[in-house]
């Protein structure tokens, strides 16, 4: 743990409501960044052209790592490895432990009631993959209804799509308002006796809208359906409890939240997951095997088949400790006022649309320049040293809804500075004035 983090806290991940109450202190960015080797490399390097620092605004795609996350997987490959759950020698049950350790912290870091609840997965997409295929494969039926929003990441659209086209139930797609707000008027008229899942998005990837997950959440019990949440863009800039929101299912990625990729998680209630058959097939799931039948494990092994993902696991421990240790609420603080300064600065900038303006906003902030295509500007901008995410951000009906084929999109994290947010306007202006 980097000593200048030190007092914030503690090495394991508290929950939110038992976080240590700490005196306020200065959020340091700058101390931050140090924890980052990548922030210090240049873009852009040529023979005999010093390169461009790199301004890296892409954290909705995915998150750069911390010292201790590359640390804590080079420690597990160099001296803690073994398969997990199998071996009865020193390292296996060495790696074991520090493997389901995670679980716990991934349990902490949702507030889940038990480690139990949570099903590691390779990320939030295999995680919505996985209901679909176990829970909405066993109990979605024709006539059924299953509830998206407009908002969805192609994630939270295509696995339901897929089982619609094989058991027939009904897609409806709450809106939002020309702000990116979920219009919850029309949810609430959408539910009925036939809604059997509602499946959400907790934080659009594109308007950065934060959607009021526990009136969702509250409203489709009342019809008796199951909710799914899709995390993956609020776990990293804000706490989330999953007893307060009350969902069904929540799933989350890890390498967004400055973990390495091929690892995610999958939060579902107790008595769900125990009414949901395995997903994949294979060693570590099963109780029991014969060519006469085989008998599967209790969650959240039964959905956890072959060797795990153990390196990325130790990886996503060292990421939620460091998340933890900087604390959810001060990260929300710094990344809201990157926003706000970006925001404002870009409003200011004539032919500069910005998509989604809901009032509770994580920090991303999409946008289009009148008479620019987004990648001439996500290339222009790169020259400049400054990265962003150009297209369609794997949310086509989102970008539809708000008229635009494409959008550019900078997203901040916890390393990034107001003068990263003023590098963003400047290289914003300065395409502007070379399309003039
Ligand atoms: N879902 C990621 C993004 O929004 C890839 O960019």
């Amino acid at each position: 743990m980097p000593d200048a983090h030190r007092k914030r806290g503690h090495t394991s991940a508290p929950t939110a409501s038992h976080r240590p109450i700490l005196p306020p202190e200065p959020y340091d960015v700058e101390r931050v960044r140090l924890d980052f080797p990548i922030l210090r490399r240049l873009v852009h390097e040529r023979p005999g052209r010093l390169g461009k620092p790199l301004v890296y605004l892409d954290n909705a795609a995915s998150g750069q790592k911390p010292r201790a996350v590359i640390d804590a997987m080079v420690r597990c490959m160099e001296q803690e490895y073994a398969n997990v759950h199998r071996g009865i020698h020193y390292l296996s049950q060495q790696t074991t432990d520090a493997y389901e350790a995670v679980r716990g912290k991934i349990a902490c870091f949702l507030n889940a009631p038990s480690r139990d609840n949570i099903v590691i997965t390779r990320n939030a997409t295999e995680a919505i993959n996985l209901v679909a295929a176990t829970w909405g494969r066993r109990f979605l039926e024709p006539g059924d209804e299953v509830i998206l929003s407009v908002l969805e990441h192609h994630a939270n659209i295509v696995p339901w799509q897929l089982l619609q086209s094989e058991k027939g139930f009904t897609i409806k797609v709450v809106p939002c308002d020309a702000r990116g707000q979920l219009d919850v008027d029309a949810y609430a008229d959408l539910l009925g006796p036939k809604t059997k899942l509602v499946a959400i998005t907790h934080g659009s990837n594109v308007t950065g809208t934060i959607t009021p997950v526990a009136e969702i959440t509250r409203l489709a019990h009342r019809h008796g359906a199951l909710v799914l949440l899709d995390g993956s863009q609020t776990v990293v800039h804000m706490p989330v409890d999953v007893q307060v929101i009350n969902p069904d299912f929540y799933v989350f990625t890890g390498h967004k939240l400055y973990g390495p990729t091929g690892i995610g998680a999958l939060y579902g209630r107790k008595s769900v997951l125990h009414q949901m058959p395995p997903y994949q097939g294979g060693g570590d799931m099963i109780a029991a095997v014969s060519f006469d039948g085989t008998t599967y494990r209790d969650p959240p092994y039964r959905f956890e088949a072959g060797t795990p993902p153990i390196i990325e696991g130790i990886g996503l421990g060292a990421a939620i400790d460091y998340v933890e240790m900087l604390g959810r609420d001060a990260i929300a603080l710094h990344e809201h006022s990157l926003l706000e300064r970006a925001t404002k600065r870009l409003e200011q900038i004539e032919g500069v649309r910005i998509i989604g303006t809901a009032p509770d906003k994580a920090a991303i902030l999409s946008f289009v320049l009148d008479g620019v295509h987004p990648h001439d500007l996500g290339m222009l901008a790169d020259q400049m040293g400054v990265a962003i995410r150009v297209g369609r951000h794997c949310a086509e009906p989102l970008l539809a809804r708000f008229g635009v084929e494409a959008a550019a999109r900078a997203s901040f994290g916890l390393y990034n500075t107001i003068a990263e947010a003023d590098a963003l306007v400047d290289a914003v202006v300065a395409v502007k004035e070379f399309f003039r």
